[in-house]
């Protein structure tokens, strides 16, 4: 029956899923962050758990339910969001980065509220951790799967990260376009391997999250 072999697909696989955007404090009443609603990430935990997989969602600040039978931890900065890949990322299958983390972080959180200043201020900002590379790099990785929200070279910024990461596949989105990605229900994706270009139509989230994971699984059954 189709609707079984589709049901079993990812049955007792351990799926660890980031998402949502990161936040960095700059002080205790202020922060720098990316725009992510956490709709994908938390489309992706849903589908994957209705396929039989065991899902680990760790997601940034964001105002959604936890999908039925998901294992949620939430956390606020890149650095927080490591430490929570990291706890347990050795007894994964799949990790799935789908979180906008923040790049940079700020060099010193100001333990009380900055003052408004009469001149222009500067802030210094240091590298976050990149965390799909730390899971990637690791010596038994598990399979990885990467986003890409790009603005231009949707594709070949894509390529070059998948390369450069040494992931098993990334999902690239073109964020030009207002009507999809970010804080939209609606998205396109396309979803490369070293060896293969296949392009997801503009769909809804949950039908979008179904299709690349029946990708994920093709791919991920051939490593
Ligand atoms: N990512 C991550 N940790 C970071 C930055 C990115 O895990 N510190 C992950 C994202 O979740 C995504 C992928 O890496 O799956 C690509 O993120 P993106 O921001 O597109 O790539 P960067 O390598 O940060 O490059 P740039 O922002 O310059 O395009
Ligand atoms: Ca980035």
């Amino acid at each position: 029956d189709a609707n079984r072999a589709v049901e079993a697909l990812f049955k007792d696989k351990h799926i660890m899923i980031t998402a949502g955007p990161t936040r960095e404090e700059i002080d205790p009443v202020r922060y720098i962050s990316n725009h992510s609603s956490g709709k994908m990430g938390f489309a992706i935990a849903a589908v994957a758990q209705q396929l039989g997989a065991k899902v680990t969602l760790i997601a940034g600040p964001v105002s959604l339910p936890t999908p039925p039978n998901v294992i949620r931890k939430d956390i606020n900065s890149a650095q927080d969001m490591l430490n929570a890949v990291h706890e347990t990322i050795a007894t994964q299958d799949i990790f799935i980065a789908c979180a906008a983390v923040a790049d940079y972080k700020v060099n010193k959180i100001s333990a009380q509220k900055l003052k408004k200043q009469s001149q222009n201020i500067t802030l210094t900002l240091s590298q976050n951790p990149d965390i799909l590379s730390s899971v990637a790099f690791l010596e038994k990785p598990p399979f990885t799967v990467g986003f890409a929200a790009e603005t231009q070279h949707v594709e070949s910024y894509a390529r070059a990260k998948l390369e450069k990461k040494k992931l098993n596949m990334i999902a690239a989105n073109d964020v030009s376009n207002s009507t999809l990605g970010f804080n939209s229900d609606r998205n396109a994706l396309i979803v490369l391997t070293s060896s293969s270009t296949q392009h997801l139509a503009p769909n809804n989230k949950s039908l979008l999250a179904m299709e690349l994971m029946k990708l994920v699984h093709k791919e991920y059954s051939r490593s």
